[in-house]
Parts: structure tokens; sequence; C-alpha cells
């Protein structure tokens, strides 16, 4: 992309930089040349990214620079905020099964310490790009299966995850509005299929039933087939993620830094089918239905259709077919590249 924000060299720091996205994320910044230093924190030190083909070929990778950081501390953001960066992104948090069990923390975690980040950027860094990772969570429920739901769409949040996320990106927006910030708010569809463990998130099991099948582990699909989800591969996050430092500001309309990042509607038997397409009868034969009626009431509850013009008008790109998601996790979580 050739855009000025690109052409400048950048110091990027991500936060929740240990977490999934974080960690690929930080390997595809690794290979832009346009970034000269990178800082990676986590409640403790990230490992150092993974570097792809694209960053052995970049002449002269970024400095990573690896730091444990606790952001219920403030000591810790403050200190965070006194290092050399131009573009920030937040990436830390309590995921949906957590924030509900544990709503202390996920107030402090998801809401407290990005006011208090906002504070000192607005303070030491007036003016710092800032990308702020929401969810689809903030929704409530669709009125009908059919229903499409916009930025316009007012959030209406069933969740303390969707609810603290809510409030967390109408800060963002806000401290944008005054000039304080330069954010970019991208609400993620649910990102499949994310490799390592089973998490508590009521999503889990949309990438556990193909992740576990396709190592030859058993896997339980605790909703119906018929359910809708919308979903996003890895990579397509990453490189929407990576664009939207580099949208220019004037790009973004006045009211509204928020946008509906773009995935794809799939159902649960659309997502087998291609399980059975990559990993033949083997690997489903693998995923064993155990309904699970709270599971399947959280994830009734998502939208499952959302209009991405928005998006698209800023140049975010579209994910692909799901078959070819799949080839991916194979490729860059299976196959020894990460
Ligand atoms: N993965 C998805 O499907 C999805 C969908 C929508 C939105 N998101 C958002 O994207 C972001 C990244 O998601 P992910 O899937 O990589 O999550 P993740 O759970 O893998 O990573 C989050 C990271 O935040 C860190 N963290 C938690 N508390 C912290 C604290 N007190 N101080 C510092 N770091 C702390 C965790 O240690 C973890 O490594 C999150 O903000 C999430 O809400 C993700």
């Amino acid at each position: 992309m050739t855009t000025s924000a690109s052409a400048m060299k950048t110091r990027c720091l991500i936060t929740g930089a240990g977490g999934f996205i974080g960690q690929a994320l930080a390997s595809a910044l690794l290979a832009q040349p346009e970034v000269s230093h990178l800082i990676l924190t986590d409640t403790t030190a990230p490992a150092h990214p993974a570097s792809s083909n694209a960053s052995k070929e970049n002449g002269k990778p970024p400095s990573v620079h690896l730091h444990a950081a606790d952001l219920t501390d403030g000591k810790h953001i403050q200190w965070l905020c006194d290092q050399e960066f131009d573009c920030i992104y937040l990436l830390h948090g309590i995921m949906s099964g957590q924030a509900e069990s544990n709503l202390e923390l996920g107030l402090n975690v998801n809401i407290d310490s990005v006011r208090r980040i906002l504070d000192q950027l607005r303070e030491k860094k007036p003016g710092v790009r800032l990308v702020f990772t929401s969810s689809t969570a903030v929704y409530g429920p669709p009125p009908d299966p059919d229903s499409v739901f916009s930025e316009l769409t007012a959030p209406d949040p069933r969740s303390s995850y969707g609810a603290q996320k809510h409030i967390a990106e109408t800060l963002v927006n806000d401290y944008s509005r005054r000039g304080l910030i330069d954010g970019r708010i991208v609400r993620l569809p649910t990102v499949t299929v994310r490799p390592g463990k089973p998490t508590g998130a009521a999503s889990s099991f949309a990438s556990g039933i193909f992740r576990e099948p396709l190592s030859g582990e058993q896997s339980v699909l605790p909703v119906s087939k018929d359910l809708d989800l919308w979903v996003c591969s890895p990579r397509t996050v990453v490189k929407n993620l990576l664009l939207a430092k580099n949208i220019p500001t004037e790009k973004y309309d006045r009211k509204s830094r928020i946008v509906n990042l773009p995935g794809i509607t799939i159902s649960v038997q659309q997502m087998l089918d291609a399980l059975k397409a990559v990993g033949g009868e083997k690997a489903l034969g693998l995923v064993h239905e155990k309904k699970d009626e709270a599971t399947q009431r959280i994830v009734e509850g998502w939208p499952t259709r959302l209009d991405t013009t928005k998006a698209r008008g800023l140049g975010f790109v579209s994910d692909g077919p799901f078959e070819r998601t799949l080839k991916e996790y194979i490729e860059d979580y299976t196959e020894g590249q990460h």
C-alpha cells in the first residue's frame, strides 16, 4: 500500500502480543519494510515472533523488544507509554468466557487498562495512531436469522465481554473525535482456525472441530449443524490489521472510527463439509456431537450477517472460501513453519 504513512518508518507497539492474533500480527509486521521497531508486550514477555519468508527478504528487519507488563498496573502502563512508538495495537484483553465468569477481571483489563492507556497516550503521544480490536459481541441477537447488521446498528451487548468492548470502543472513538489520538476500531469476526489449545470462549469449538481432527484427535461439537457463524481466517485478519494502521486519517468519516471487518457467513454443516474435503472421512469421524445448551444460546445471540460496505470502502480485504482457510491453517500452523 503506498500511503504517506507507509512510506515513513514506523515504530509499533503491540499489547497482548503473546496471544493468538498478537503473535501472528507481530510476525507479519516483521516483514513490513516501513516498520523499524517492534515492541511486544504481554503479562509475560511474549515469544519472539516467527520470521516468515517475506520477513527474511526484508533487508533490515525491525528491532524487536519483548517486555512483560501487567496492564492492570498503572506503573507498567506509564512505563510502556514512555517507550518510543508512533503506532499502538491494543490487542490485550480478557475473552468472552472469562469476562463472563470474572466480572472484576474483565472490567480491569477490558475497560480500566484501556482508559489508563488512552490517558497516558493523550498526554505523552498526542495524535498517536492506535488500532483497537473490538468484536461483534457488542451487538445483541439478530431479530431474525437474515438480519444484516452495520456500523449504524445500535450495540445491545448481552455479555460482559460485549459490554466492555462497547465501552472501550466508545472511549477510543471519543478520544479520536477530540483529536487526542488517531484511533481505528476494528470489529473482528470469530477468527478461525486458532492454533494451540481449546480456550474458554464459547466460540472455541469453531476452531476445535478442525484443529483437533486434523491432528488425529477427537473433538466435540456443542451446537447444532444448522447454526450460522460470522468468521474470518487469521491471514485475512492480519492483513486487515496491517491495513488499519496505514489508512490515511482523512479517509475516515468524522462521525465514527468503528468498522466491521469483512468475514463470511458459514453454517456449522458447511464447516464440516470443508473439514471432510480437506481432511477426509477420517477427520470428520473424529467430530462428535454433544449439544451444550448454554453454548448454543450464546452463539445463537451473535450476528451472522454484516454489511461490510464501510470496510471495503476503506480498502479492507475480504475473506476467501473456507476450504482455503483450512489449507492455510495446515500450512501456517501444522507444517512447522510457525
Ligand atoms: N480471536 C478472535 O476470534 C477475536 C474476535 C473478536 C475480537 N478479538 C479481539 O482481538 C484481540 C486479540 O484476540 P486473541 O484471540 O489474540 O486473544 P488472546 O486471548 O489469544 O490474547 C489476548 C492477550 O491479552 C493478554 N492479557 C490479558 N490480560 C492482560 C493484562 N492484564 N496485561 C497485559 N496483557 C494481558 C493475554 O495474556 C493474552 O496473551 C482481543 O482484544 C480480542 O478481544 C478476537
